[in-house]
């Protein structure tokens, strides 16, 4: 269904992204050994409460680093991109890093893409009403799923925008195929922009991952609340604590949840068996050079043209083309 809305730069497209049962797959993870949660799960009203405080934190520098940039070199990002584009961005949240670049970037339209209706159409809304001359084109979809929407794009180039290194939760082998979707859907003509966390001496990424405040923690502890609520599972999260640390041979963070002791666990009438100091895996947090990152974009038929970094190095935006 499309709706023009009060706003009439703002249409919403729903495209009924289809809700998956994801509780087998949850189930077989926690059968696994070792036992993994996807990190989707990290993500119910407190856990996307606890990330933002993530993003607030003095160690946490990738989100203020990636502001920095899109902030610093706006002008010679909108240069590169070039004027008129379709700016279309998966995951697009609460729309924050787009508008660091809309001025400048002046796209034909925007068209932020999220499975979380209510939340997109929200944030369109008040998109829409802040800039009054971008034509908004929301799309509820999964970008991962098939694209049946296609026909909702307004004409034009089509770059991708995918901010906040989300790219980094997947496997390389996975990113690649990701990035040859984004490849497939800006055709010969369009581009990506992408920000991707760097690889660098494991102490300052470690120290990212495990504040002061003990707020990653908490975020990471949060997963199993909410696939105690999710699933019905009984997990206390007082008996296991939060590991996180820079595996730098393969140049991501893990984190971990660890049992503080033997303990069992019940899921609807199934046991789990953890013993003290086994551990559930749950996250994976890929950091890349620009090298790295530039063969995997060409693997995919993607070309780095550019890379933007903030003063300390610490994080990269790059733009990409289509060979
Ligand atoms: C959302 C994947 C970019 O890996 O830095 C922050 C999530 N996990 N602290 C990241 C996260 C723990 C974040 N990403």
């Amino acid at each position: 269904m499309d709706q023009a809305s009060a706003s009439p730069n703002v249409h919403f497209h729903d495209a009924y992204p289809a809700p998956t049962d994801s509780h087998p797959e949850l189930l077989r993870g926690l059968r696994q050994a070792p036992k993994r949660i996807d990190p989707k799960w990290f993500y119910d009203a407190r856990g996307s409460a606890l990330f933002e405080q993530i993003t607030q934190l003095p160690e946490y520098y990738p989100t203020r680093a990636e502001i920095a940039i899109l902030s610093a070199h706006r002008d010679a990002i909108a240069e590169r991109i070039g004027n008129g584009c379709v700016f279309i961005e998966p995951g697009s949240g609460n729309c924050a890093k787009a508008k660091l670049l809309l001025d400048a970037l002046q796209p034909s339209a925007y068209v932020p893409l999220d499975i979380s209706a209510n939340f997109l159409r929200d944030a369109a809304l008040q998109l829409g009403a802040q800039y009054p001359w971008l034509a908004v084109q929301a799309i509820c979809a999964d970008f991962n799923c098939e694209w049946t929407w296609l026909d909702r794009l307004p004409p034009g180039r089509r770059v991708v925008f995918y901010p906040g290194s989300t790219i980094g939760n997947l496997e390389p082998a996975a990113a690649g195929r990701f990035l040859a979707r984004v490849r497939k859907l800006v055709g010969t003509d369009g581009g990506m922009l992408v920000g991707v966390d760097l690889h660098k001496p494991s102490a300052r990424i470690n120290a990212a991952y495990n504040d002061a405040q003990g707020v990653t923690a908490r975020f990471n502890l949060n997963i199993l609340e909410h696939i105690n609520a999710q699933l019905g599972t009984r997990f206390d999260t007082t008996r296991f604590s939060h590991r996180a640390f820079y595996n730098s041979e393969q140049r991501r963070i893990e984190m971990h949840l660890v049992s503080d002791e033997a303990q069992t666990v019940k899921c609807n009438g199934e046991t789990i068996v953890f013993e003290h100091g086994e551990t559930i895996h749950t996250e994976n947090s890929y950091k890349y050079s620009v090298e790295d990152f530039a063969a995997l974009a060409a693997t995919a038929g993607l070309q780095l043209q550019q890379s933007w970094f903030d003063a300390e190095q610490l994080f990269s935006v790059h733009y990409l083309e289509a060979d």
